[in-house]
């Protein structure tokens, strides 16, 4: 098995929007909590997509242009559709926000079917990153220069912003993903990193799901 940088990020991103899939499907536009509740979980998860693309263009692009231009550009061109798609989602909530109760409804279909088309093409964006990309960087690129690539992305987001990832990440994740992520930063990060990390995967995972991590990966409990 090689190194799948991309997998385990998109799951979590596949569970936020179909999230917002369910918020934006279920809600009365009228109903203001509800649209609160909506429109906070829409602009949390394209907030999380855009700063995933920027992660991407700036540490995974460079990287996939020298091994594959063709694949590069193909990618290129669905960060960009996708780019004016999340424009156009923000700007529809945004209409709605700023309409009155009643005149909602309308605006409110329309964002769940912008929605839903924007998840069908993002999808195929994600598989294609997960095959034809991931498949020119293994031919290109040994593991110890993706992990190091990774390692360098992940270091660039701020400490705190890290931990919110985590939230969204680790519940998406399976088992083996979990104690991956997890026991690459108990040999990687600093103590304190490490310790604000395994206090989010606790909090975030329930006692059980938690102890399933640590007994997997072997973390001393005496020790955590
Ligand atoms: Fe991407």
């Amino acid at each position: 098995m090689r190194i799948d940088i991309f997998g385990p990020v998109h799951k979590a991103l596949r569970t936020g929007l179909f999230n917002v899939c369910v918020e934006l499907g279920r809600c009365d536009f009228e109903n203001p909590q509800e649209l609160r509740i909506a429109l906070d979980a829409q602009r949390r998860t394209l907030g999380y997509l855009r700063e995933h693309h920027g992660l991407e263009e700036s540490f995974v692009e460079p990287l996939v242009r020298a091994a594959a231009p063709d694949v590069a550009a193909l990618n290129d061109a669905q960060h960009r559709a996708a780019a004016v798609a999340i424009d156009e989602l923000e700007w529809l909530a945004a209409a709605i926000e700023s309409a009155p109760a009643d005149e909602r409804g309308d605006a409110g279909r329309r964002l769940v079917e912008r929605h839903d088309a924007f998840l069908v093409d993002y999808l195929a964006h994600l598989r294609h990153e997960e095959t034809a990309v991931n498949e020119a960087l293994w031919a290109r690129f040994s593991d110890d220069e993706l992990a190091a690539m990774r390692g360098r992305l992940q270091a660039s987001i701020d400490p705190a912003r890290f931990l919110e990832w985590l939230e969204i990440l680790l519940p998406a994740m399976n088992l083996d993903e979990r104690c991956a992520m997890l026991g690459g930063m108990k040999r990687a990060a600093p103590a304190a990193a490490f310790a604000a990390a395994t206090r989010v995967a606790a909090a975030i995972l329930g006692s059980a799901g938690w102890e399933a991590v640590r007994a997997r990966a072997g973390f001393d409990p005496s020790r955590l």
